[in-house]
């Protein structure tokens, strides 16, 4: 008989540290496809271990950002209902950011997940979003609004350095031209990515990776993970939808989007006064280092934070995979 149990202390309270749980088997699994080409292959390899994992755990999720709609996605798709039972959440996932990254071995691949009180994460369409993400410091001077000079010159200031020290990190895509010549003019230095804008729009809020900035149009599901994290860093974050077509741009109506012009802040994209978020490297990044395999065994390093508490947890975790194949809930210790 297990005398260690997952049985919670307190009925409809979910220890917030069992959610690194989900996105270290997310990426465990997606590790596993690293380099082999195979994007899709290792998206859903992470879908379904997040899933399972998800469901092992005693809530009772609704997921708000996912694969896709239902129609589209067998797995994690817009509505799923997940877990054991528990507490009503809204779930945003996204298992591996940066599918490209993981099939070619790249940079800065993590696998996602965020959570909040129902109704607290925004239900972004599958568009685009252009973003703006900055540290705590230089979070109150700057918007969306204002131009790429003055945006860079107030980070600068925030931060007590010149311009040339801030960097700016920017999606390497053609739309990005224009940004891309403001920034140089402004005197900011550029890390162009080939993928990945979450860990970018986290990493400048995070002292020591070297990336103060973030700026550019990515995908808006992405863009209201980013901003649950960086609600937890007391960073800032602004969006404004750009649908890519008439039909994008029709379905974001459809959804409630109004004025598909509008800035939305933080708070139109987090409301939730509690929001976990968590994210495990899947190959090395700047925020966190990728899976590593050895023996019988695999590590992977995580960040986990609380933005009710404010805490933010670096979690190092060796899984020994010969000894029980990972789970987290169930009867064992997680
Ligand atoms: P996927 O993991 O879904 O491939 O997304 C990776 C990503 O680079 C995001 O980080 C970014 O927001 C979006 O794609 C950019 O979209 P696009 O590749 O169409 O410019």
């Amino acid at each position: 008989m297990a005398i260690l149990t997952p049985t919670p202390a307190q009925e409809n309270v979910v220890d917030t540290l069992d959610f690194v749980k989900v996105t270290e088997a997310a990426a465990l699994a997606a590790s596993r496809l690293m380099g082999k080409g195979q994007r899709d292959e290792a998206d859903a390899s992470a879908v379904e271990k997040m899933r399972e994992t998800l469901n092992e755990m005693r809530i009772s999720g609704r997921v708000v950002i996912g694969e896709g709609e239902r129609d589209e996605a067998p797995m994690l798709y817009i509505g799923e209902e997940l877990g054991a039972g528990g507490p009503g959440l809204d779930i945003a996932v996204d298992p591996v950011e940066g599918t490209n990254l993981v099939a070619n071995g790249l940079p800065n691949s993590i696998a996602v997940l965020a959570v909040s009180e129902r109704g607290g994460l925004l239900h972004a369409p599958d568009s685009y979003m252009q973003k703006l993400a900055v540290g705590p410091k230089a979070a109150p001077y700057v918007h969306i609004d204002a131009s790429v000079r003055d945006n860079l010159e107030a980070v600068a200031n925030a931060l007590e350095r010149p311009v040339s020290d801030v960097t700016v990190v920017i999606l390497d895509r053609p739309r990005h031209k224009e940004l891309i010549d403001d920034v140089r003019a402004a005197g900011a230095r550029i890390k162009l990515i080939s993928d990945g804008d979450v860990d970018a729009c986290i990493a400048t809020a995070i002292e020591g990776t070297g990336i103060q900035v973030a700026m550019g149009t990515g995908g808006a599901p992405e863009g209201v993970l980013a901003a649950a994290a960086l609600k937890c860093l007391g960073g800032g974050f602004f969006g404004r939808l750009k649908p890519r077509n008439e039909q994008e741009a029709e379905r974001a109506r459809a959804m409630g989007f109004g004025d598909l012009d509008r800035v939305l802040s933080m708070d139109d994209l987090v409301k939730g006064k509690d929001v976990v978020f968590c994210a495990t490297g899947i190959t090395e990044g700047d925020l966190c280092r990728g899976v590593r395999f050895f023996g019988n065994s695999a590590k992977t390093h995580s960040i986990i934070m609380h933005a009710a508490t404010g805490t933010v947890r670096f979690v190092e975790s060796t899984h020994r995979l010969a000894a029980r194949p990972y789970r987290a809930g169930g009867a064992q210790l997680g």
